[in-house]
Order: C-alpha cells, then sequence, then structure tokens
C-alpha cells in the first residue's frame, strides 16, 4: 500500500484527491465530534467552509429538521445552534437531524475531499473501527491511501500526525510493507511522529497547541474524549458533498451494519460503498 499523508488542506486542489481512497483526520475535534453525532443518529452532516455558506444552505432547505452547527476560535458560532463540542451532539440535539457543521479546519478538510471515491473521517475514538473500514476495500493493499490531516488554520497539528502515524502504523501491521512500495516521506515522518509521541495521547492532546487552547476555553473534557482509543467503533463516510453512511462495528471490531435501520433490522442490510465488497452483518 501507498501512503501519502496531507498535513494540513493547505494548498491542496480539491481535484488531487478526485476519485482516490481518503482518510480525513481531524482530532480536535471535528472528526471526533462527528463521529460522536453519527452515533447519537444524526440523519446526515453536511461540512461547509464558511458560515455564510451554512446559513445560505440551511436558508435554502427551510425544515426544522435542520441544525446549523459549527465553531470559529473553538466557541460556537453566535446564532448557531450548536457548537463543535462532542458533548453537545446528543439523541436529542441530533437525533433524524441534517447537521449543517463549519469549523475553521476540519470542514475544511473535508470539504477537499469531495471528490474522493470513498473518504473515511477518522480520529483516535475510531482508530481500528477506520482501519477494519480500510480492509474492506478490496484491494487496497495495492492501493494508494491519502491521509489528509485537517491541521491548524492551514498548518501542522501535532495531534493530528500522531493519529495519522497510528492508523500507518496498523496498517502496515495488518497488510505489510511493500518492498516495491517503499513509505513516501509524508508516511514516514507521521511514524516517526507517533512513535516520539503517541505513547501517552491524552498527554499529546493536551500539551499541542490546539489542546492548551481549548484548555484556555473550558473544553478539557473534550480532549479527555478525543483521546479515548476505540471508544466510538464507528466510521462517517463522506460521499460527496455529505456525510450519511456510517459503518458500524462490534468491540470485536465485526462490522454490524451501516446505519440504525439496520441495527434495528428493518431491512436486510447490504453495504453499498462503492468499492467496499459486501461484508457479513450480523
Ligand atoms: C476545526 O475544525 O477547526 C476544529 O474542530 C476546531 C475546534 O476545536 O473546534
Amino acid at each position: 500500500m501507498r501512503i501519502t499523508v496531507y498535513f494540513s488542506p493547505n494548498h491542496l486542489d480539491e481535484l488531487e484527491l478526485r476519485d482516490k481512497t481518503v482518510v480525513v483526520i481531524d482530532v480536535l475535534r471535528a472528526s471526533t465530534t462527528i463521529t460522536y453525532a453519527m452515533r447519537a443518529g444524526a440523519r446526515e452532516i453536511i461540512p461547509v467552509e464558511t458560515v455564510a455558506q451554512a446559513m445560505k444552505i440551511v436558508g435554502n432547505l427551510h425544515s426544522t429538521s435542520t441544525v446549523l452547527c459549527g465553531e470559529r476560535g473553538g466557541k460556537r458560532i453566535e446564532g448557531f445552534t450548536l457548537g463543535n463540542s462532542p458533548f453537545e451532539y446528543t439523541e436529542e440535539a441530533v437525533r433524524g437531524k441534517a447537521l449543517i457543521l463549519t469549523t475553521t479546519n476540519g470542514a475544511v478538510a473535508l470539504t477537499k475531499a469531495k471528490y474522493a471515491r470513498q473518504c473515511f473521517v477518522s480520529s483516535f475514538v475510531n482508530l481500528s473501527a477506520t482501519v477494519e473500514a480500510l480492509s474492506m476495500i478490496e484491494g487496497i493493499a495495492s492501493e494508494h491511501l491519502f491521509i489528509l490531516c485537517s491541521g491548524r488554520e492551514d498548518d501542522f497539528s501535532l495531534e493530528d500526525a500522531t493519529c495519522a502515524g497510528m492508523l500507518i502504523t496498523r496498517l502496515l501491521a495488518r497488510f505489510g510493507q511493500n518492498d516495491s512500495e517503499p513509505l513516501s516521506d509524508s508516511a514516514r515522518a507521521a511514524l516517526s511522529i507517533y512513535q516520539h509521541y503517541g505513547s501517552d495521547i491524552y498527554r499529546t492532546l493536551r500539551e499541542s497547541d490546539h489542546g492548551q487552547h481549548l484548555l484556555e476555553l473550558g473544553f478539557e473534557a473534550d480532549i479527555l474524549a478525543a483521546s479515548q482509543l476505540d471508544s466510538v467503533p464507528l466510521v462517517p463516510l463522506l460521499e460527496q458533498m455529505a456525510i450519511k453512511k456510517k459503518l458500524v462495528f462490534s468491540d470485536t471490531m465485526r462490522v454490524l451494519t451501516e446505519d440504525d435501520r439496520q441495527i434495528t433490522g428493518l431491512r436486510k442490510p447490504e453495504l453499498s460503498v462503492p468499492a467496499i465488497r459486501r461484508a457479513e452483518v450480523a
């Protein structure tokens, strides 16, 4: 497997990810929050870059089941219903709703992946689930995987790079290293960062620039939540402009289902993500 890591979406043209397999990481906090929101039963999440775009979409939809969500500077945007703390995304707040989400970095990274063939939203809370989801793709071992870190303010962020390195470590353990495809420089860099900073994820997150900022804003619990490895074993999938699907795994990382309707057994589960082969369903 060839792996390229982008440490920030800055300067990345969205056409570069066209028809590619992509993992978007924003540990603090958009990927973590999106994963919580999908667990809580959000119908769909539409990431957008700007506040103006979010307002426009919500205005066009005219729906009571649409919720404006997001942050600037880490704080809930004035007039928006939800900010970007995973704990705000309760069942009561989001079940069955369409969330229009704009965040400073994560939403921007997601919009860069809108032409991807398949795009997985990842962070520490669903890291093993991400590995499982990727391993369901036919021929993944010989594919080129793109990991897009959201970074911070158009720049590098330690927590996303550490998470990318952990993901690469797990993928190499699963698929082995292909001698004819040496690791790219960016993948090697992410691996080194993980080897240095990955032994205490909570500490790394707390001490990172963005962690420090969130601490100042009083979001210590969010940092702790974001550091909890494999605490939410589901993977949100971005298809074109929206996250509507999720792959749900059991604690033993067996894929259970694609969405809640299937969990309750109302219809026969069948994964419909392109290029992901049908999985055994509990
Ligand atoms: C982002 O997308 O910039 C982050 O999720 C910021 C935050 O912590 O809310």
